[in-house]
């Protein structure tokens, strides 16, 4: 099932009918909230910017973000006071609540009918009075005017609560289109090389920009950077009600496992069951539907849909220069679950180094900080990527592709190869090398959105092999197709493009 944000517009009707232009002043590649803002803020200053998207313009986590646009990230202020130092979340905050602003100056300025409303974002806990406690006085250090509560009107018990006020929520995809059509976009359009300042599409096509912006999610580019060595995916799962209570605020819980909330019109808005990609998790629907059914008797699901994150070491956004090597280079990424505010300042601060400008912000997401967090972050993913490469080579699978029953896929064995089989509802076997492109880990599959997960970066792949998310950019190699009834060749399943390049 799409998002509420997809299956509830048409596709983005704007896209370039005229062939690339040979030269730009700045490329983007990522035609999604952070690759489009950041060429209107490009566009106002006069400066010559392009888009190139390779799918569709917000298909990818645009299109399926909770859409709240907060200063509130979950336990955000008494850690930054702790690790940046108080200055430091002072000014996260304050451009953070600037962020808000801007969404709905933009809003304003170009007429969008984006639903964009004020209200309160809140955190609650069940058991953790003190952890909230702390972020409150943190965050009132920091400006906010954050408020303690005991009583919220969600339909279970809480401990605490912490109340922002004036925070915001809107329909992401109505948003992003209103921008884009601003902004010059060629949708479809895969940049699959960037060497020097061309960049070269999947057609062959080349490009010459002064300046380009890498804003497509994870970092397909390996070195400089090393940036696969700092930064994970994870994936979260979200449901939408109709028939259930309509909130009056936005809501997070800070325990293990408690759902965030929102509502948009008349349906409401259940995300939970967050995993790192490409790891064993339990049933992230069922348990959503359960919630829902314990919660809300009564009401109905609607839309079923689950998102993609890039989690960064200390949680806070990578945007700024790519790399001391590539000063020509920038980087937007590691939104760490808080994709709407950290697309805006992300852009800002882009768009502020490309006109020579400073945003205040920039030291504290520069790629190029290296605190104790990146070190403790280099160390675990260094790790996670020994295991899937060590799973490569150790891991024997217990089935073979005969065993599999329709729906079912798993890593077996396959004519004697280790093979990733899929066998579809229709009894199609559907089996590839389950190495992914990247960097070689073993995959794994994940049932709950029938994909190919890699536990190493988070890349995914469609089940015939087509890369879904970055960092891989390659399709698998899919060694045969049959069915298991008469051998016959099935049809590819349709590919989701996304943001990627
Ligand atoms: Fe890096 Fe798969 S995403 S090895």
């Amino acid at each position: 099932m799409e998002s509420i944000w997809k299956s509830g517009v048409p596709p983005f009707p704007y896209t370039q009918n005229t062939p690339l232009p040979r030269r730009a002043e700045v490329a983007v590649v990522g035609g999604g909230m952070s690759g489009i803002l950041t060429a209107l803020f490009l566009k106002e200053r006069g400066i010559d910017c392009i888009v190139l998207e390779a799918g569709e313009v917000g298909g990818g986590q645009s299109g399926n973000t909770t859409a709240k646009i907060t200063c509130q990230h979950g336990l955000r202020y008494a850690a930054l006071e702790k690790k940046k130092g108080a200055s430091a979340a002072r000014v996260w905050a304050e451009c953070c609540l600037g962020a808000i602003d801007a969404y709905e100056a933009l809003a304003e300025k170009y007429r969008i009918a984006c639903d964009f409303e004020r209200l309160p974002a809140m955190l609650y806990t069940r058991r953790q009075e003190e952890k909230l406690e702390e972020e409150a006085a943190a965050a009132r250090r920091c400006g906010i005017r954050a408020e303690l509560r005991r009583r919220t009107e969600l339909p279970f018990d809480i401990l605490l609560a912490l109340s922002y006020p004036a925070q915001a929520q809107f329909h992401p995809l109505r948003f992003l289109w209103g921008i884009a059509k601003q902004v010059k976009v060629w949708a479809g359009c895969r940049v699959c090389e960037v060497k020097g300042h061309t960049l070269t599409t999947e057609d062959g096509e080349e490009v010459e920009a002064q300046k380009i912006v890498w804003a497509s999610h994870y970092p397909p580019e390996n070195f400089p950077g090393l940036y696969f060595s700092r930064l994970h995916q994870s994936r979260s799962y979200a449901i939408a009600l109709s028939g259930a209570q309509t909130l009056g605020a936005m809501y997070y819980g800070i325990d293990e496992g408690a759902l965030s909330l929102r509502s948009y019109r008349d349906s409401l808005i259940l995300v939970g069951g967050a995993h790192r990609t490409g790891i064993d998790h339990a049933p992230p629907f069922a348990a959503l539907r359960d919630a829902a059914k314990k919660y809300y008797p009564g009401a109905r699901v609607t839309a079923e849909w689950s998102a993609q994150d890039v989690m960064s070491g200390d949680g806070l956004p990578l945007a700024g220069t790519f790399s001391s090597l590539t000063p020509d280079r920038y980087l937007a990424t590691g939104y760490s679950k808080w994709g709407m505010t950290g697309a805006m300042l992300a852009a800002q601060i882009i768009a502020s180094d490309i006109c020579g400008e400073r945003h205040p912000a920039a030291p504290i997401c520069s790629p190029a900080r290296f605190g104790l967090s990146e070190l403790r972050a280099t160390a675990q993913e260094s790790a996670h990527a020994v295991r899937g490469l060590g799973r490569r080579l150790l891991h024997i699978p217990a089935e073979t592709a005969e065993e599999l029953s329709p729906g079912m896929a798993g890593v077996v064995f396959y004519k004697g190869e280790k093979r990733g089989a899929y066998r579809d509802e229709a009894g199609n076997l559907h089996t590839l090398r389950p190495y992914c492109t990247h960097l070689g880990c073993e995959l794994n599959w994940n049932p709950d959105t029938l994909t190919w997960d890699c536990p190493c970066h988070g890349s995914r792949f469609s089940p015939d092999g087509v890369p879904l998310d970055t960092p891989a950019t390659s399709h698998l190699s899919t060694c045969c197709l049959h069915t298991g009834r008469n051998a016959a060749q099935a049809p590819n399943e349709p590919s989701r493009k996304d943001e990627q390049p």
